[in-house]
């Protein structure tokens, strides 16, 4: 089995390269059957999601506008703790539909962030396609509209996921050795 070592952790080999893209082509013409009429903005969540988002919108076939952004948390003032933000949106979104591209939905709370924030600057409609979801992790309600790839807890690097900042230059998914 093949293994790589990512920091101080060991990784073995979990989904080839070539079963995620296959997969994310399928994926890439449902969404280019359903939204084809309705000139969407692709969101592209960084760092995550480039390989993913390089991907998936290759074998989108309409026009279509691409912009990235990033979610950034800081510990506010206020009782509430974490606060987040989005950093990068420069694009006017109201009255459009807007497609989040997004790596992985663990806990689901960093999506629902990201929902209610867009959802503030009066869209048409927000929806939702993730690589990977982790439903045994989920702790919120989430609408997911397009997922890829259910899979178990799992820690997994590669494809543009990283593990503390590394590994996102590997080809294929690797999940993490107990
Ligand atoms: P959530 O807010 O718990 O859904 O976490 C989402 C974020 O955690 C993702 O955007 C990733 O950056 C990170 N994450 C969650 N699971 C993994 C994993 O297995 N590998 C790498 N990053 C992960
Ligand atoms: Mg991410």
């Amino acid at each position: 089995m093949k293994t790589v070592r990512v920091k101080d952790k060991d990784f073995s080999l979990y989904m080839s390269e070539a079963t995620i893209v296959e997969r994310v082509k399928e994926v890439a013409s449902k969404i280019d059957a359903d939204y084809r009429d309705s000139k969407p903005l692709f969101l592209v969540v960084l760092n995550g999601s480039f390989v993913f988002a390089a991907d998936l919108l290759r074998n989108i076939d309409f026009p279509c506008e691409i912009s990235f952004i990033k979610m950034s948390s800081y510990q506010g003032t206020s009782s509430t703790g974490k606060v987040k933000q989005l950093l990068g949106l420069n694009e006017s979104i109201e009255g459009r539909t807007v497609i989040i591209v997004e790596d992985i939905i663990d806990t689901g709370y960093t999506m629902q962030e990201l929902v209610n924030l867009l959802n503030e600057k009066n869209p048409e409609q927000v929806v939702i396609t993730a690589l990977f979801v982790k439903p045994n992790n989920i702790k919120v309600p989430l609408n997911i509209d397009y997922k890829c790839f259910e899979i178990e807890n799992d820690f997994i690097v590669g494809y543009g996921l990283d593990y503390d900042g590394y590994g996102r230059n590997l080809s294929d998914i690797y999940k993490v050795v107990e």
